[in-house]
């Protein structure tokens, strides 16, 4: 076997990481070059001779540097980014290095049993049903597609349909009952499972976003009898979300699950960020009712900060779980037993053994170390929104349930825009924008593991500096 000089790139890839961490609070938030300078800075004709490994990563480092955000920043607002806590990156290089396929048991005990066991530590922490299954996915996107065909599996099955052989022609219909403000992946996995968008009945939400329970009867009635049972939706999967993208905002779970079950529909939560509130019993009141769904999206790399990429998905209905996902392969050496192999879990074949990041991330913060990110994170998006709610010329949009604030400044939406680039290109703090109920919006989600005041108040000090500076745009 070809030993090469391990430690050259390695080390060298070491130090830059160091670099790049400890001058995070130093480095403007945003990057500096944009996507032409970067490909000169990266470009060139195509390799034709090789090059020593560590001269490859420093010249990589060197060119990318430039286009880096700093997305780990702890003034780091935008979107809603988590960063990497150090016992979830270090744990992410292991696995890189080990290079398991975490497919199946008999190619990675470890990485198997490490989900296993995190798995279970997971639907502890976040008040799930213990029963559930458990599949480690990239992120919310595909946890929301594995969950919902899952559930297209179950609601067509009980419909006497067994779509994984006979496909979606010909099946009864299938109703998607959302919010109206639901997040767009709901839509695109729905575009992915054949379902189509066409078949969203969407729910009026109320002025921050939330599912109106009020007005859930009406929608599930619109398939009353279609499977022949008066009061029955047929073949229906309502989505709750627990943390609206813009503002934070928690739908009604109690309500919506009684009255879906009452209908027999499947009830699907996408928490991608907020059913980590779960865990704190501060904020769990504000969940109520959602261990009764039936699936659950969530990802590990926004609020939990594991590196990306990092996505959670439970069902209920451990049986439908499989039969969505799972697959046999006559070269393949299935577990038997009680023994879960990953791939029966997750649409991948092959595929990064995502646990190990997750299960460090979970034994080095513990239950009341994840419960005190969250809870800080709340309490400094309303340290944002009270400083600059109590700036003149400032609205504060939202209500700060979470991590989430929604600001605009005085004048027309170009104003809160222009406010926004000028304060990205300023490099203090890194916000996005938004529209929100039709108006130009600034976004802030507090969301990394090292957020402090102090990044929160320097932040809103030039915020406000730039809106003064841009009386008008
Ligand atoms: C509510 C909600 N669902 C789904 C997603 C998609 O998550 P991901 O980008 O991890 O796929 C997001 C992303 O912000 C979200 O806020």
């Amino acid at each position: 076997m070809h030993v090469p000089d391990w430690a050259g790139p390695l080390g060298e890839a070491y130090r830059l990481a160091l670099a790049h961490l400890t001058g995070l609070p130093d480095r403007p938030v945003d990057s500096g070059a944009g996507p032409a300078d970067m490909r000169v800075a990266l470009g060139g004709p195509v390799p034709e001779v090789p090059t020593p490994p560590a001269e490859v990563i420093a010249a990589l480092a060197a060119a990318a540097d430039p286009g880096l955000v700093a997305t780990a920043s702890g003034r780091f607002f935008g979107f809603v980014f988590g960063g990497a806590t150090p016992a979830a990156l270090a744990a992410d290089w292991l696995t890189a290095t080990w290079d398991q396929n975490a497919g199946l048991y008999a190619t990675s005990p470890a990485a198997a049993a490490v989900e296993e066991v995190t798995g279970g530590w997971l639907l502890d922490l976040l008040g799930l049903p213990s029963h559930a299954s458990v599949g480690f996915v990239t992120g919310a996107q595909m946890a929301n597609f594995t969950a919902l065909a899952a559930a297209r599996h179950e609601v067509l099955r009980r419909a006497g349909w067994d779509v994984e052989a006979r496909g979606l022609l010909g099946a009864p219909p299938i109703r998607v009952i959302a919010g109206a403000d639901r997040h767009d992946t709901i839509d695109r996995a729905l575009r992915f499972l054949g379902i189509g968008t066409d078949a969203i009945v969407a729910v009026p939400v109320d002025d921050q976003g939330r599912m109106r329970a009020d007005a859930l009867p009406a929608a599930l009635a619109g398939g009353a009898g279609h499977a022949g049972h008066a009061g029955h939706a047929g073949p229906a999967i309502v989505c709750a979300q627990m943390g609206n993208v813009n503002s934070g905002a928690v739908d009604p779970l109690a309500p919506i699950v009684d009255l879906a079950h009452e209908a027999g529909a499947w009830v699907h939560v996408d928490g991608a960020f907020g059913l980590w509130a779960a865990v704190s019993p501060v904020l769990r009141p504000l969940l109520a009712g959602v261990e009764r769904a039936d699936s659950w999206a969530t990802d590990a790399h926004k609020w939990l900060n594991v590196p990306y990429d990092s996505g959670l998905v439970f069902c209920a209905h451990p049986p439908a779980h499989r039969a969505a996902m799972g697959v046999r392969a006559v070269y393949l050496e299935h577990a038997g037993g009680d023994d879960r192999d990953p791939l029966d879990h997750n649409p991948e074949f092959s595929r990064r053994a995502r646990g190990f990041a997750v299960y460090a991330a979970l034994r080095s913060l513990g239950r009341s170390g994840i419960a005190a990110l969250v809870e800080r994170c709340c309490t400094l998006a309303r340290r944002f929104a009270d400083q600059l709610g109590a700036a003149g010329g400032v609205t504060v949009l939202n209500h700060v349930v979470l991590n989430q604030v929604l600001v605009r400044f005085d004048g027309p939406d170009a104003r809160t825009r222009a406010v926004l680039d000028a304060v990205r290109r300023e490099g203090t703090c890194f916000m996005s924008g938004t529209t929100w109920q039709g108006r130009a919006a600034m976004r802030i989600s507090v969301t990394n593991w090292s957020t402090d005041e102090g990044d929160v108040d320097a932040s809103v000090r030039t915020i406000l500096k730039i809106a003064d500076q841009l009386v008008s745009p």
